[in-house]
């Protein structure tokens, strides 16, 4: 490689790896952030705590109040859209304040399996 292909090269590399840390595509977010679904509230519930999402919302006995409580979720929103929240925020409401945490496929599951189990509680 001569000067100018490896100065290509280096840019090519930089823009990937910017391109995977501000916006991951989301099959690499599965291939890299798979979580086992054995018992998947107890994970979901973990990875609430992990996310913080008790920052905003109140879920389970914890919580703020700058966003829906998160209780009563599955019963006042249907699967569908609570996965695409927790999938891509922005899709569902274009300024919002909810961010996008990356989630993969089996995190999504598993917050969503944690939030039927809050749900059937209340
Ligand atoms: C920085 C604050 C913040 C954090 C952290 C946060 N959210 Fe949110 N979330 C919001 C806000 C604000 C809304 C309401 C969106 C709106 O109306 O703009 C929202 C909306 C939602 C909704 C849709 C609620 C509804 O009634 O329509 C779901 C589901 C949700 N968040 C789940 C989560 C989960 C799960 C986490 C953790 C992985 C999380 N959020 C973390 C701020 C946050």
């Amino acid at each position: 490689m001569n000067t100018r292909q490896k100065q290509v090269a280096v840019v090519v590399v930089i823009a990937i790896i910017l391109w995977f840390v501000i916006a991951p595509p989301h099959w690499w977010l599965n291939l890299t952030k798979q979580v086992d679904l054995t018992d998947a509230a107890t994970t979901g519930e973990q990875l609430v705590q992990e996310y913080g999402c008790a920052n905003c919302h109140i879920v389970g006995s914890e919580g703020a109040l700058k966003a829906p409580n998160l209780n009563t979720i599955m019963s006042r929103l249907d699967d569908v859209s609570v996965r695409l929240w927790l999938r891509n925020p922005r899709a569902v409401k274009g300024n919002t304040a909810m961010p996008n945490f990356h989630l993969s496929d089996s995190e999504i599951d598993a917050i969503v399996a944690y939030l039927e189990l809050l749900n059937n509680r209340e």
